[in-house]
């Protein structure tokens, strides 16, 4: 049972995978949640069991890629709720990508779905929780592949470490105003999208655990947040060593 209660909660990527199963936890906490993603009747169904489970629940199917459509989702929950406590910007993709089979269209692409749809919630949202007298917590589910550039990974990677460091520096700037922002790294987690690409995935955990991990992050707001302890460490070492060694050992494991 979350310990978060009684908060309006926007979650931007909560039809499938990581955002859907942190939207199920919220649920028994009597909260507001207000879900977003592209496909329609995949987000209806999360609504229908956070309902159930005792939240008041707004799903409002918009492309986050568009910055008019992610500005409407929040006028939209601030018409409806009156104000958001939490916004948790979980939308994005990484799917294997080798650079020398990429297009320049498909890194364009990789940067839209895990930079641009941050930029696109980011900019509305410290508008709206910076006039609050409470102001509200900004998170982000990033990855560990943006701490370093990932062999097959690599627009991800980038896309990731752009949005990291946007945030860095927003939660410098407006603490004075009460938002905070927490950057959330997840190793790799077992969702269906990803499941059957073949890249190897060291120390892969489930949905349900990352989603507590992510739920435990809302509750404390660690600036940064970095799980499971595994690939935390292997990430932490692999940039602690010399390039020529970590490209060997990161040639191997992408390799399988
Ligand atoms: N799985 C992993 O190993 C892993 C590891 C580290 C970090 N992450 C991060 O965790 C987050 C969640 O991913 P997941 O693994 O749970 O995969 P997922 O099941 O594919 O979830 C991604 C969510 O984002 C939504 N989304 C994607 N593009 C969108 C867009 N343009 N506009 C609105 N919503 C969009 C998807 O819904 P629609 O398709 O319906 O729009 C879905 O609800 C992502 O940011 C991902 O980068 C995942």
């Amino acid at each position: 049972m979350a310990r978060i209660t009684g908060r309006t909660i926007l979650i931007v990527g909560a039809s499938s995978g990581i955002g859907a199963k942190v939207a199920r936890l919220l649920a028994s906490g009597g909260n507001r949640l207000v879900l977003t993603a592209r496909r329609a009747p995949e987000l209806a169904s999360v609504a229908e069991e956070v309902r159930a489970a005792g939240s008041a629940c707004l799903d409002l199917a918009a492309d986050a890629v568009d910055p008019l459509a992610a500005a409407g989702v929040v006028t939209a929950a601030v018409a409806e709720y009156g104000s958001i406590d939490i916004a948790l910007l979980n939308a994005g993709q990484g799917p294997d990508l080798r650079m020398d089979q990429v297009g320049v269209e498909d890194v364009a692409r990789i940067m839209a779905l895990n930079y641009d749809v941050v930029v696109n919630y980011l900019v509305p949202l410290i508008k709206q929780l910076g006039n609050q007298p409470a102001g509200g917590l900004i998170a982000h589910t990033n990855s560990l592949a943006g701490l370093m550039g990932l062999p097959r990974q690599g627009p991800y990677s980038a896309a990731k470490a752009a949005a990291r460091t946007l945030i860095d520096a927003a939660r410098v700037e407006l603490a004075p105003r009460g938002i905070r922002f927490t950057s959330i790294h997840p190793g790799f987690v077992a969702t269906d999208r990803i499941s059957g690409d073949g890249l190897p995935k060291p120390f892969e955990i489930s949905q349900e655990r990352a989603a507590r991990h992510v739920v435990r992050a809302l509750e404390r707001e660690p600036a940064q947040a970095y799980f499971p302890w595994a690939t935390t460490t292997l990430v932490r070492t692999l940039r602690a060593l010399p390039t020529p060694v970590s490209s060997r050992v990161l040639r191997r494991l992408a390799a399988g």
